[in-house]
């Protein structure tokens, strides 16, 4: 698959609550080529951050020649944050699309998504062709969001909330549980510590599970192995038990790393 640096441009930013932002880039070349779960890697101006900051695709749209980054600012002073204050109108270096992608052939999937782990199911759902449930986990019900857009994604979404402010109190294994019928395939992304509580959800229920990592990267196309991840199986490429997350990844079995 075709990798690109493309000069994208800005053509709307907004924040969707609590630090969470929505970001749509004019990016033919990247849209053309994109499958859901693929990421990209965003330059900033400030040239002192010369590392790129690694976003997954929320949507892309090849008619429009558009992506879709919802991104969370991690803090005062961060990369994200700088990003945070573009405008429209701003020229944006970004190379992708980049990974490997989510399965999108499967029929009765549910996607699992935790957090700021939530926006590439998205693009997801709206390529699956059969049956689909969302299950959401959020900390609180003022910090939810893409919500609506899931209901009309999926034909049913089901909320965990870690207060119990919305939805199923505790996290996404709780909501799992409720489900009327235990889905044949988990799709997923979050947070560690809930891709493995996954891990062990799906292997006593004979669940086929797939995640989507993250892992602190540089290079974004696998010449550097800054983000390897441990595997079960011995890696060809680096002849350890070594997953890159950028290029073999990010989305793998479940049985394939160790989470
Ligand atoms: C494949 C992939 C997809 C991602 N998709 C999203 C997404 O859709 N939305 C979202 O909000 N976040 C996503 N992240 C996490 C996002 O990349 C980090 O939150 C972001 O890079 C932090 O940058 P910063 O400038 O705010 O932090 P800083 O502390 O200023 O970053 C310093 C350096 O560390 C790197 N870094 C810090 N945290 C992470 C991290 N968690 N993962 C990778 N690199 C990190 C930065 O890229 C930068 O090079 C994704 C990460 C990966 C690996
Ligand atoms: S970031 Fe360089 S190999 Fe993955």
């Amino acid at each position: 698959m075709k990798k690109q640096m493309e000069k994208c441009h800005i053509l709307s930013q907004r924040e969707l609550g609590a630090g969470i932002f929505d970001l749509v880039l004019r990016a033919p070349e990247i849209a053309a080529e994109a499958v859901p779960g693929q990421f990209v890697n965003v330059y900033l101006k400030d040239r002192a951050r010369i590392l790129p900051r690694p976003l997954s695709l929320c949507a892309f749209d090849r008619t429009q020649g558009t992506i879709r980054l919802v991104y969370r600012v991690t803090g005062e002073g961060a990369g994200t944050e700088e990003l945070s204050s573009y405008p429209a109108g701003t020229e944006l270096p970004v190379l992708g699309p980049l990974g490997n992608g989510f399965p999108t052939e499967l029929e009765s999937v549910c996607a699992v998504g935790g957090g700021i782990g939530v926006p590439p199911l998205l693009a997801l759902l709206k390529a699956l062709p059969g049956r689909k449930t969302a299950v959401l986990g959020y900390r609180t019900a003022g910090q939810m969001f893409l919500k609506e857009e899931f209901d009309a994604a999926a034909d049913a979404v089901f909320v965990a909330t870690e207060d119990g402010s919305f939805g199923t109190a505790g996290t996404v294994i709780d909501a799992l549980k409720t489900l009327p019928v235990q889905p044949e395939a988990i799709l997923s992304c979050g947070p560690r510590p809930m891709l493995r509580a996954l891990k062990q959800y799906a292997a006593e229920r004979g669940i086929a599970l797939w995640v989507s990592m993250e892992e602190r990267m540089a290079c974004g196309i696998g010449a550097c192995l800054g983000c390897v991840t441990k595997s079960t199986e011995t890696d060809a490429h680096s002849q350890v038990k070594n997953k890159r997350v950028c290029k073999d990844g990010p989305v793998f079995r479940a049985e394939e790393v160790v989470l």
